[in-house]
């Protein structure tokens, strides 16, 4: 996507051309809000979302990262990343809640897809925050996602969750051909995760009469905490609320 300005004057880049642009640490000037949200909502375009994800207002409010590729006055692919509070319910039915780091939005534009970049600005972004693409909790990846984690880390059996996010066996040490074999999906849901679905509301409900939460007093109707932000104590029904329901529990 292309800029009028030389993008260097947004971001400080290495010799790849990669930036690593910290919400929390990061300087913010005009130059670099209008990129990231030029480029939030192209991404958004693309994966046929109803709300864009990633805006600069929504980004420095949190404690995400983004790494982001330019080439003089274009920007050619986003990359963000940031922590969430999952339960994760695994083939057998049994609950954990989790803190992975999740992929929130990866965008790389159309004029340079299926060219490497997709890859290098996930190469940089492993580098940098230290990790394994298994140990990694996906937000609603879209098919092309999918696709990208399978050729380049043979990633694609998982247990399908209620809260869209997929986290792969592999997080857990399974290997693809585990004892999960046949309870595991690739990239489809099945009926015996329904009726999972319904024990996992069971527990909610259990917890949320334990709990008294701020939205119970506000009266907004509520959603099961399958994903749950920790940066948010409100509902949240702007930034991320296309993916996950997220709240948080205090
Ligand atoms: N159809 C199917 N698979 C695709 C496609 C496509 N149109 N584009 C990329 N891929 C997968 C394929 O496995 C491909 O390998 P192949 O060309 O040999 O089939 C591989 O990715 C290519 O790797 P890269 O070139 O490194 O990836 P790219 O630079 O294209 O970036 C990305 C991948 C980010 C998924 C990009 O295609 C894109 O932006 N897509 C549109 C937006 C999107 O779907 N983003 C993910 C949303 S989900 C989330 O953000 C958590």
């Amino acid at each position: 996507m292309q800029f009028q300005f030389p993008l260097q004057k947004a971001l400080q880049t290495n010799q790849n051309g990669i930036s690593v642009i910290s919400a929390q640490n990061s300087r913010r000037n005009c130059y670099l809000d209008e990129v990231i949200d030029k480029m939030g909502e192209a991404s958004a375009i693309a994966q046929q979302l109803k709300q864009i994800i990633t805006t600069a207002n929504k980004f420095y409010g949190s404690d995400q990262r983004i790494y982001m590729k330019a080439d003089g006055k274009n920007c050619q692919g986003l990359l963000k990343v940031g922590k969430k509070n999952l339960f994760y319910r695994d083939y057998c039915g049994s609950i954990k809640e989790l803190q992975p780091l999740c992929v929130l939005d990866f965008y790389v534009h159309e004029s340079v897809q299926r060219m490497g970049v997709g890859k290098e600005l996930f190469e940089e972004m492993l580098k940098n925050e230290q990790i394994k693409p298994e140990k990694l909790a996906y937000d609603r990846p879209s098919q092309k996602l999918m696709g990208f984690l399978n050729k380049h880390y043979h990633l694609n059996q998982y247990v399908p969750q209620n809260n869209n996010f997929v986290i792969f066996n592999q997080y857990f040490g399974q290997g693809n051909q585990s004892n999960v074999q046949g309870k595991s999906q690739k990239y489809s849901r099945n009926s015996q995760i329904d009726q999972l679905d319904i024990m996992m509301q069971q527990i909610t409900k259990n917890k949320m009469n334990q709990q008294q939460l701020p939205q119970q007093k506000l009266g907004y109707q509520m959603n099961p905490p399958w994903a749950i932000d920790n940066n948010t104590n409100i509902y949240n029904n702007n930034i991320n609320s296309q993916r996950t329901n997220v709240y948080k529990i205090n």
